[in-house]
């Protein structure tokens, strides 16, 4: 029996989701989710934080609980001090305490170049799962966070960010999505995904794909870093942000007025990015004084789900 055919596995891989998710009883599934990557800011405390709430993300975009932890290390324990993979583990730690989430282990290798990211294991009834196929015409689209962090990361390598822009990025990107995955929880939505490595347009292009609706983005409503426009002007855009153009665009259709840096930053890749929540018009209100209330200040609606055109995502 392959995988696909097992009845158990409500969510696969086929779909392009955040997570895996497999059915123990009516009552119980597990979510199964891995991450890890290279560091992307210099203090290793920090880039330890970033990484947890990374690996977290995709269970809270699921409407999940985290249970348990596992830590996924490479380290070039020879020629760097140890202190560091300490700072970096204790940074992951400490995020796992404020999701009240267990480790329970890990595995480490020697390594060239550090990495480090979590297998996080997470439980959610099994018909409240909440996937990226889901939404409905009429839904209202709800972001989170401030996009950029691709485009200011990629920056903060070259040595070109300010220490400010650095602790403002930082501290988004070390920010649970709990908060908002609970304020959706309890309102009740259509559909969510986190943004991440396919960037806000990518993520949404996998939220039509094959679903017979099309989306409108507001390109003036978006959230952004203004360092993001700053960096992106001049032409600093990260690898990913071509990738996921050359590979999306055949799904997008910007209007003129759209200006490129607005373009680039739409199709940026996230680092613990925040959630996109799709959420029926007339919830839409209540969910964003929820997520107020629970302090996630940046949420806005950025765009909406519409009937035609299919298949497309129109930036006006
Ligand atoms: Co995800
Ligand atoms: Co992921
Ligand atoms: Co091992």
């Amino acid at each position: 029996m392959s995988l696909a055919q097992d009845p158990n596995l409500i969510v696969g891989f086929e779909k392009a989701d955040d997570a895996g998710v497999y059915k123990i009883t009516d009552e119980l599934a597990l979510i199964q989710t891995v991450d890890f990557f290279t560091p992307i800011v210099d203090d290793p405390y920090i880039f330890g934080q970033i990484a947890a709430a990374n690996a977290l993300s995709d269970v809270y975009a699921m409407g999940g609980k985290p249970l348990t932890a596992m830590n996924v290390v490479c380290f070039p324990v020879k020629t760097l001090d140890i202190g560091v993979l300490k700072a970096i583990l204790r940074g992951g730690l400490d995020k796992l305490i404020e999701a009240e989430t267990t480790l329970v282990g890990g595995h480490s290798v020697e390594n060239n170049e550090i990495k480090y990211g979590l297998s996080i294991t997470g439980i959610i009834h099994p018909e409240k799962v909440l996937t990226n196929m889901t939404a409905r015409i009429g839904d209202y689209l709800i972001l989170t966070k401030p996009l950029g962090t691709g485009i200011i990361n990629t920056a903060i390598k070259g040595g070109l960010a300010g220490e400010e822009t650095i602790t403002k990025v930082s501290n988004t990107m070390v920010t649970l999505n709990k908060d908002a995955s609970i304020a959706m929880q309890e309102v009740g939505v259509s559909a969510c995904t986190d943004i991440t490595g396919f960037g806000l347009l990518g993520h949404l292009s996998e939220m039509i794909r094959g679903n017979g609706f099309g989306m409108i983005v507001y390109a003036g409503k978006v959230p952004y870093f203004p360092e993001a426009k700053e960096f992106a002007t001049k032409g600093m855009v990260p690898g990913g942000t071509y990738r996921n153009k050359d590979f999306f665009s055949q799904w997008i259709r910007f209007e003129s007025t759209v200006p490129q840096y607005l373009q680039d930053i739409f199709f940026d890749p996230q680092t613990s990015g925040g959630l996109l929540i799709s959420v029926p018009r007339g919830k839409a209100d209540n969910l964003l004084t929820q997520l107020r209330e629970k302090n996630v200040n940046e949420a806005v609606i950025i765009g909406e789900v519409v009937a035609e055109p299919k298949e497309k995502i129109i930036v006006t």
